[in-house]
């Protein structure tokens, strides 16, 4: 996810059960140009494979380009090609989930793409359409299975949804039912029950999960869980999780972004930690408090004060 999902929170997904991660996406023209922040957004380390590297753009020609630079450059196991995001900027540009009102050039666009790097697997993420007078997931999905992608990931909501009312998983069960490579459901998912009740009854091959991360990276570990029948019951994240991985995200960002930070204070911090604190007794009071820290030895003793603190409240 834009802005979120750098390497850093990437690690900590996988740390917490992801099975297979995607970069964020990136613009094809920026990795053509060189764009050093393009590039820190594709990278990922080892320990995060099977990974794949999401881009977006609207000519085919540069996004072949693009493809085969990423693809020499990172080698990640698939290479994923946005056809989702609803930002104004993106589908002005006629890329993302523009392309699905424009499926011919989305169609020439998947071919360069194809021809361009043969060798590795290519996966396509989508919308169920621009609107909901004009839904073509299932014509996408099948066009793009002839044309050689070997998964495809499907939000069940319209561009013009953005990311309001619920994403609609029988156009995701359609396109489930329609084509023979494996789809990849995708739209709401918060916990294990929801994702074993949407993927038995959309008959889909894997479940993709976005904003339920952010604020519950265990969400992996209990989605898999439930899935292969482990456990359906919800698990309850303690405070002594929640601290965890709000200082590991901390370590993890400090190290990959180490240049960068020299000069900020943790202040910076707060909105990637934010989420994280949801859940916390008094998280309006501890995001105040993570907000003075100037240093991570501040947050490990906010930590240590915090948990003292509850565990004098749970024996009084
Ligand atoms: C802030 C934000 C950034 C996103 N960035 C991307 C992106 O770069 N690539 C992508 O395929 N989807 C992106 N998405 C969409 C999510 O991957 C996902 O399709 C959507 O949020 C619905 O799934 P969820 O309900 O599990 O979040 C983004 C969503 C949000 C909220």
């Amino acid at each position: 996810m834009a802005r979120h999902t750098d390497v850093a929170f990437r690690q900590l997904c996988k740390e917490q059960g992801a099975d297979v991660m995607v970069t964020e996406f990136v613009q094809s023209e920026a990795l053509i140009r060189d764009n050093v922040k393009a590039w820190e957004m594709v990278d990922f380390t080892e320990t995060q494979r099977p990974m794949g590297v999401q881009i977006f753009g609207a000519t085919p020609k540069s996004m072949a380009k693009a493809a085969q630079m990423v693809c020499e450059r990172m080698r990640p196991d698939f290479l994923d090609l946005n056809f989702g995001c609803p930002a104004h900027k993106v589908i002005e540009q006629n890329a993302g989930s523009g392309l699905l009102r424009c499926t011919p050039l989305l169609y020439d666009l998947v071919k360069a793409v194809k021809d361009a790097i043969p060798d590795i697997p290519l996966t396509a993420k989508m919308r169920i359409g621009w609107d909901y007078s004009s839904i073509v997931a299932v014509e996408v999905a099948t066009h793009l299975e002839k044309l050689g992608v070997e998964a495809i990931a499907v939000h069940g909501r319209t561009k013009e949804q953005g990311y309001s009312g619920e994403a609609n998983w029988d156009w995701i069960a359609q396109v489930a039912h329609a084509v023979s490579i494996p789809v990849i459901g995708n739209g709401d998912i918060k916990d294990g029950p929801t994702a074993i009740r949407r993927q038995r009854e959309a008959g889909v091959s894997g479940i993709m999960i976005g904003r339920a991360a952010l604020a519950n990276p265990w969400i992996f570990s209990e989605v898999k869980a439930a899935l292969n029948g482990v456990n359906e019951q919800r698990p309850v994240v303690s405070a002594q999780q929640r601290w965890d991985a709000i200082i590991r995200l901390t370590e993890l960002t400090l190290e990959v972004h180490a240049s960068r930070l020299g000069s900020r204070d943790m202040g910076w911090m707060l909105n990637r930690l934010h989420p994280l604190t949801y859940g916390l007794p008094g998280s309006r009071k501890i995001r105040d408090q993570i907000r003075q820290c100037k240093r991570l030895d501040d947050l490990r003793q906010l930590r240590d004060a915090h948990l003292a603190e509850l565990s004098t409240l749970r024996t009084c």
